[in-house]
């Protein structure tokens, strides 16, 4: 086994998004491309000689050549150990956990998340560091400054690991562990969650529920932790073994993409709870009998009723939302007494907060929920809390939300998204808002009168690190709003994301249609932005 000092040339489109490096699968088989990117993390980091990464991804087309590649770039670079999942199989919390109960250096994520896989599908690869959440921005600034400049990446000359036995073996001076994916990541959901409650609950035959893995990573998860641990009956878990490709599926959570489940939970003798996570396990959506939790009012409500939980028994410190996130959670926040801090668009934005014990929990509209027991959002972990609650609370899900809404007031909330748009069109959409934001503060529109207008910035709390150009928000007087931005996370064109919000205080408008009832914030959108000028959508997505 020798090391080989290889000579490549730079890439120029590495530069990481909302996410990490996403491409098609094609762009990352080119010669050396992956290797390129390696190396520039790890010629970004300093100190990681002898010290241990961990690795890990969501089973999709190319994880098991991109690690193989990596476990032998890690050994040639100096690293000490690496700890594999088995079968190149972590969920994103789950490499988040063991980053964290190892006191590992950082760890590798292989995933593009809720994109579809494939030869011809999307890929990605991500960096966390020692705390276990994704690489901060000076750090992937860093990475892609090394990407553009990179002349030579270094790589062991050495057979394949086999990644599919548990077992300790060395390639040359490093020792790489392949290890159980699931063992230590249930381990830390059973010391949060009162799982002998749960399981009474959910094997008392007054309680049914059906757990969607969409063919990606959280299949064995679930399957270990809700069929095994939980007893739950054998088949709760659907579309539970991962596949390359997701079934040729788009393992994205939500009401379009997890339709077999929504087909179950809104079909006749439909369970009590439906829930499902995305390719790499750190989404969900949670479901009722025929009733749809949004992620922003999921936030609120566990933020709520918290203390119902044993990980959480002694309260909050703080709660985190990103800015598109409705503003259902403050509402608790300020009931509780605590802060709740307004973040961008992404995790990594979170880490310094939870780091600092400011925040406990954290979430975005994006199907993301999460706390402090993590630095990744965690879609098994959200599952688990509402199950818990669920089993002290002993309601449906849909009562629970209802009396929530009673007690906060309801933020109706929907987003809208503008794909495959053409990029510079979508970035003169932008500049033309941002120009505007100056002019559109202090006017009315309809019954709407403008309170403030901007493109949002966020100066960290913790480091003083200003993140500028985060989106554009443009808030009403009754607290309804309206929020423009693009996608960090997409391989082709633009993505324009619409994010509405109204406020609605008496419960007997609650049970309005969210459609109908944000209409005319959705005109006012598509009129103040131009969107069918720029997109040539004709009406919402
Ligand atoms: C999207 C979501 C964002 C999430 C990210 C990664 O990013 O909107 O909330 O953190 O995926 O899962 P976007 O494509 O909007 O940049
Ligand atoms: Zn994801």
């Amino acid at each position: 086994m020798t090391v080989q000092t290889v000579s490549t040339r730079p890439f120029a489109d590495q530069k990481p998004g909302t996410s990490g490096l996403r491409k098609q699968v094609p762009t990352f088989q080119q010669p050396h491309y992956l290797q390129n990117f390696v190396q520039a993390i790890f010629d970004s980091l300093e100190g990681y000689q002898g010290q241990t990464l961990v690795v890990g991804g969501d089973g999709r087309y190319y994880n098991r050549e991109a690690i193989q590649i990596i476990l032998k770039m890690a050994s040639a670079n100096g690293f000490g150990r690496v700890l594999v999942g088995q079968g190149g199989i972590l969920s994103t919390p789950a490499v988040s956990c063991i980053i964290r109960k190892y006191q590992a250096f950082g760890g590798i994520i292989l995933s593009a998340s809720h994109n579809p896989g494939g030869p011809e599908g999307d890929f990605g690869i991500k960096y966390n560091t020692g705390n276990g959440g994704p690489a901060p921005e000076n750090v992937t600034d860093a990475i892609f400054a090394r990407s553009k400049v990179i002349d030579q990446y270094r790589i062991l000359d050495a057979s394949d690991v086999d990644l599919d036995r548990i077992a300790t073996t060395h390639l040359s001076n490093t020792r790489i562990d392949v290890v159980d994916s699931v063992t230590d990541y249930a381990a830390l959901m059973e010391s949060l969650f009162d799982f002998d409650l749960i399981q009474q609950f959910i094997t008392g035959g007054n309680f049914r529920l059906c757990i969607d893995s969409l063919h990606a990573v959280t299949g064995p998860y679930a399957k270990a932790i809700f069929e095994r641990r939980l007893n739950a009956p054998a088949g709760t878990v659907q579309n539970g073994e991962p596949l390359e490709d997701f079934g040729g599926g788009h393992p994205d959570p939500n009401l379009v993409y997890a339709k077999d489940l929504v087909k179950v939970l809104f079909g006749e003798n439909a369970p009590d709870f439906g829930a499902a996570s995305d390719g790499d396990g750190d989404r969900n959506m949670i479901l009722g009998r025929h009733f749809f939790v949004t992620p922003s009012d999921s936030l609120a409500v566990l933020a709520a009723n918290a203390t119902l939980v044993p990980g959480y028994r002694e309260g909050l410190a703080g709660i985190a939302r990103s800015m598109p996130t409705s503003q259902a959670p403050d509402r608790v926040a300020a009931k509780l007494g605590i802060d709740c801090y307004e973040t961008p668009t992404g995790w990594k934005f979170f880490g310094n907060l939870l780091d600092a014990g400011k925040a406990t929990l954290c979430g975005e509209e994006s199907f993301g929920t999460g706390s402090n027991h993590v630095r990744e959002k965690d879609g098994l972990w959200a599952v688990l809390f509402w199950l818990n609650i669920l089993a002290v609370r002993k309601q449906s899900v849909e009562a629970i939300v209802q009396e929530h809404w009673a007690t906060y007031g309801r933020n109706i909330y929907c987003r809208h998204d503008y794909e495959g748009v053409d990029s510079d069109r979508a970035n003169t959409l932008m500049a033309n808002l941002r120009n505007a934001v100056g002019t559109i503060a202090g006017q009315s529109f309809g019954s709407y009168q403008v309170d403030y207008a901007d493109d949002f910035s966020y100066t960290d709390p913790i480091d003083g690190s200003v993140s500028q150009k985060q989106g554009i928000r443009i808030g009403f007087k009754d607290g309804s709003r309206i929020v423009f931005r693009l996608s960090g996370t997409g391989t082709q064109g633009a993505t324009l994301r619409v994010y509405l919000e109204r406020y609605e205080a008496d419960p007997a408008q609650h049970d309005q249609d969210t459609q109908v009832a944000l209409a005319d914030l959705i005109g006012l959108a598509e009129a103040i932005a131009q969107i069918k000028e720029f997109t040539g959508a004709i009406g919402p997505p």
